[in-house]
């Protein structure tokens, strides 16, 4: 016979021990997953995604594009569409407006507003924006556009993530 013998209760002590500590593992495991998920995500932040336009074929006019993403939630990833009014400032300078209204969150159009064709129009409560992506007083919407940072690559233009416009 062995001199060490465990005795009942450190039998009983070293089980529920493992098993509590197992569970804790379990439950703790996911909470600290998703508490450094952003950390671990982090290679993702501030890419930029290829779009289909060419730079030369940025204009004063606002022109619509549309751009393919992929999007990871948890495990499930998926392929999304994002969209961009694009078109060049007075300055020259390429400027990426995000099309969702800052009221609650519609689509807006270019132009489509005849009253006002020089302007973005959210048709859903009748949001307006100057071109620059700046609210309309007395409209809706109490922010501006949010801006996409844009950069060219290879002659096509990417966007970045949309932000809230500087000093908005
Ligand atoms: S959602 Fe655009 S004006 Fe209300």
């Amino acid at each position: 016979m062995s001199k060490h013998r465990v005795s009942r209760r450190q039998f009983l002590s070293y089980t529920l021990t493992g098993v509590g500590g197992f569970m804790a593992a379990g439950m703790l495991m996911p909470m600290v997953r998703f508490a450094v998920d952003p950390v671990l995500k982090g290679e993702d932040t501030g890419d930029f995604i290829a779009t289909p336009l060419k730079t030369t074929d940025i204009n004063t006019e606002p022109q619509k594009v549309n751009f393919k993403f992929k999007q990871k939630d948890a495990w499930y990833e998926s392929e999304e569409t994002g969209t961009a009014w694009v078109f060049k400032n007075e300055a020259g300078e390429i400027v990426a407006l995000s099309p969702v209204c800052k009221h609650l969150g519609c689509i807006v159009d270019w132009g489509t507003d005849k009253e006002h064709p020089e302007q973005f129009f959210c048709p859903c409560h009748y949001g307006r924006y100057e071109k620059d992506g700046t609210n309309v007083p007395g409209t809706p919407p109490l922010a501006p556009l949010d801006v996409y940072p844009t950069k060219e690559k290879d002659g096509f233009l990417y966007v970045g993530k949309a932000e809230p416009r500087k000093g908005a």
